[in-house]
C-alpha cells in the first residue's frame, strides 16, 4: 500500500472523524479508501532538526494553506520527532485544534504518540520548549514497523522495557523472556506497553509527581542523546535511554541490579559510549526536569516500585558513570 512509502511524512487532514484511538488500519482504509489524496498533505522529513522553531512555521504555513479553523482536526504520520512538532504547532494554531496520531516508529508508538505532551529542541537542549496537547486518538497498526529499521526498533524497544520495569514484575517477566527483540517477538507486547503509559498519564495529565517515573533512565539518556548530537553522531533516543537506565539501575537499585543489567547487556549488544563524565554532566543540569539546578532522577526500589524526585550530586554521578564504562 502506498502509505508504507510516505512514512515519517505528515498529513493535514481536515476532517472530524477520528474520536476514538480503537482503529485497525483496515478500519481506517475503510473509512478513508482515498485518504492519500487529501488535499493538504504536506510532506515533512522528520528528525530531530523537525523540532525546531523553523520546523513548527513550515507546519503553521501548511496549516494556513489549508485554511484550518478551530475544532477542524490535523492528522500526523510519522515517528515521535514529526508528532512532537506537529502536536506543538496544533495545539498554538488558533489555540489549539484537535490532533491525531498514526505513529510509525516504535518509540512513537509505545511512547511519544500518547499522554499529550509536544516538543521542541531549543539551543541543542531536547525538548525545552513544549506544550500539554492529547491527542483524539492515536492509531497503532505495528505492521507499519515492517520497514523500520533495526537500530529504530531497538530503540522503542528499550521504552518497552522502561514500562514495564516502572509497572510490575508480571510485565518486566514478559519483557525479559525476549531475547532479541525482533518485531515478531515484541508486537505481542506493544498494547500493554501503550496501556502502561496512558493509566500513569491518566493518573497525572500534568506530571505533579507520578507521571515522572516515566523519565526512568532518561537523565542520563538525554545527556547522552544531546551530547551524541553535538557530536555530530546522534545514537537513538531510546538506546540512549537504554544507557541510561543501566546507570540509573547501578546507582540506585543494588540489590536488583545484578539480575537485570545482563538483559540489557545483550539488548545494547554494544559498549557504553566512552563519554567522559565530565562531558555528560552540564547536560544533566540543564534537564528540563530537574528542580532549579539540582539534577533529579527516578530509581527503582524494586522491580514495579518506582520513586521520584531523588536528588543526584555531581560526584554521585561521576562514580557510577566511571563504574559502568569499567564494567
Ligand atoms: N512527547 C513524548 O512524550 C515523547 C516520548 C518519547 C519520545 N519523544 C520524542 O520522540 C523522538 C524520537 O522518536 P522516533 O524514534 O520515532 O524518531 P524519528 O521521528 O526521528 O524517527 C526515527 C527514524 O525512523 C524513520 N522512520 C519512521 N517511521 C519509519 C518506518 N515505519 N519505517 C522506516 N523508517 C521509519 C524516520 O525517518 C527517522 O529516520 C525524540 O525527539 C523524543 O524526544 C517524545
Ligand atoms: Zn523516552
Amino acid at each position: 500500500m502506498e502509505i508504507y512509502t510516505k512514512l515519517n511524512h505528515s498529513i493535514i487532514l481536515p476532517t472530524s472523524v477520528f474520536h476514538d484511538a480503537r482503529f485497525t488500519r483496515d478500519v481506517i482504509v475503510a473509512r478513508y479508501p482515498d485518504w492519500m489524496d487529501v488535499p493538504h498533505w504536506v510532506p515533512l522529513e522528520g528528525g530531530e532538526g523537525l523540532k525546531s522553531w523553523a520546523g513548527v512555521e513550515r507546519i503553521w504555513a501548511a496549516m494556513e494553506r489549508a485554511g484550518i479553523g478551530r475544532g477542524q482536526p490535523v492528522a500526523a504520520v510519522g515517528g515521535g520527532t514529526v508528532t512532537d512538532t506537529l502536536g506543538f504547532a496544533a495545539s498554538t494554531w488558533k489555540r489549539g485544534v484537535p490532533v491525531l496520531f498514526m505513529p510509525t516508529t516504535l518509540v512513537g508508538m509505545v511512547d511519544a504518540a500518547h499522554g499529550g505532551k509536544t516538543a521542541l529542541n531549543f539551543h541543542g537542549f531536547k525538548n525545552i520548549l513544549g506544550t500539554h496537547h492529547a491527542p483524539e486518538a492515536v492509531i497503532v497498526v505495528p505492521e507499519w514497523l515492517e520497514s523500520l529499521p533495526e537500530q529504530e526498533l531497538r530503540s522503542g524497544w528499550f521504552e518497552m522495557v522502561k514500562h514495564a520495569l516502572i509497572s510490575s514484575p508480571r510485565a518486566w517477566d514478559r519483557v525479559a523472556a525476549i531475547r532479541t527483540p525482533t518485531l515478531e517477538a515484541i508486537a505481542p507486547l506493544i498494547s500493554e506497553s501503550c496501556a502502561i503509559k496512558l493509566d500513569i498519564v491518566e493518573q497525572d495529565p500534568f506530571e505533579q509527581g507520578l507521571r515522572k517515573v516515566l523519565n526512568f533512565g532518561h537523565t542520563v539518556g538525554h545527556a547522552l542523546e544531546a551530547w551524541s548530537n553535538a557530536k555530530g553522531n546522534p545514537l537513538p533516543h531510546g538506546v540512549c535511554v537504554g544507557y541510561g537506565m543501566v546507570w540509573a539501575l547501578r546507582w540506585g537499585s543494588p540489590a536488583i541490579a545484578d539480575d537485570i543489567i545482563p538483559h540489557f547487556e545483550n539488548w545494547l549488544n554494544a559498549d557504553f559510549p566512552r563519554v567522559p563524565a565530565a562531558e555528560l554532566w552540564p547536560w544533566m543540569v540543564h534537564d528540563k526536569k530537574n528542580s532549579g539546578r539540582e539534577v533529579r532522577e527516578v530509581v527503582l526500589d524494586a522491580v514495579g516500585a518506582p520513586r521520584w524526585d531523588v536528588p543526584l550530586k555531581e560526584s554521585e554521578f561521576v562514580e557510577t558513570w566511571e563504574h559502568v564504562l569499567r564494567a
